[in-house]
């Protein structure tokens, strides 16, 4: 199994305990690509950052790969993280200061990924086959048009051969044909390295892309007032 949920329950604490999600069960198994479209304030982020473990679940058990994150310490569960899954954010999250290379180094660092392989013969093959130009790679990513920062922040989500890709709206803000590179850029990586994905959009035109599309209402059954599109 590359992802499970059983009975989980979520609150931010400043939100005087008020739940944000409830997910009896739900499963991917390792390898498939998931498409979750649900409105925004349904609680998609947080759902993700819970399957990154970078929150915690209130109640339930997490599993990622065999192994439940929700158990593991702060330092186990960063390590973990770095090693096995690869984050898109939704506004990308590149460093502004250092440049497209380093951002991905920085990545490859905290999974410890240099004693298994070179990491810049990997960083190298990566932005090639990504169509990142050569004279682009030492530049500060601050100079980067968006479409050369999404292709990077596909990069450092790969640089660690991690087993599952989560993909936080990573469209919201890309016209039709941006749209069409950076998925087919994205399902070929992901297809050629049985790469788990799990992405969320509230896009419905990328349904075609996906095996597997789900309504985020059917998974979290929480349900809220305050919705809106
Ligand atoms: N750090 C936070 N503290 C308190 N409430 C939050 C926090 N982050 C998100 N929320 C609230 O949780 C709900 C779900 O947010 P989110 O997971 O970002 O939804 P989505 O990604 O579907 O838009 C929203 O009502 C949002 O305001
Ligand atoms: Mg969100």
């Amino acid at each position: 199994m590359g992802i499970s949920f059983f009975n989980v329950t979520f609150s931010y604490p400043s939100r005087s305990e008020q739940a944000i999600l409830n997910v009896p069960e739900w499963q991917i198994h390792a390898g498939e690509h998931v498409l979750i479209q649900g409105p925004s304030g349904s609680g998609k982020t947080t759902f993700l950052k819970l399957i990154a473990g970078l929150l915690r679940p209130g109640t339930g058990a997490i599993k990622i790969l065999g192994e439940r994150i929700d158990k593991m310490s702060n330092s186990e569960c960063d390590f973990f993280r770095a090693r096995n899954i690869g984050y898109v954010f939704q506004n990308f999250n590149l460093i502004p200061y250092l440049n497209v290379i380093d951002n991905i180094r920085l990545a490859a660092k905290f999974a410890n990924t240099a004693e298994d392989y070179n990491v810049d013969n990997e960083i190298c093959n990566l932005l090639t086959t990504l169509n990142v130009e050569k004279n682009d790679w030492e530049l500060s990513t601050r100079y980067l048009s968006y479409g050369q920062i999404q292709r990077v922040a596909i990069a450092r989500a790969m640089i660690n051969r991690p087993k599952i890709i989560i993909a936080d709206e990573p469209t919201s803000s890309l016209d039709a044909s941006n749209k069409k590179v950076f998925l087919d850029l994205l399902m070929s990586l992901v297809i050629k390295h049985k790469i788990s994905l799990v992405l969320v959009s509230h896009d419905q035109s990328l349904s075609s892309y996906f095996g597997r599309v789900e309504s985020f209402s059917d998974i979290n059954i929480m349900k809220k007032n305050s919705q809106c599109l």
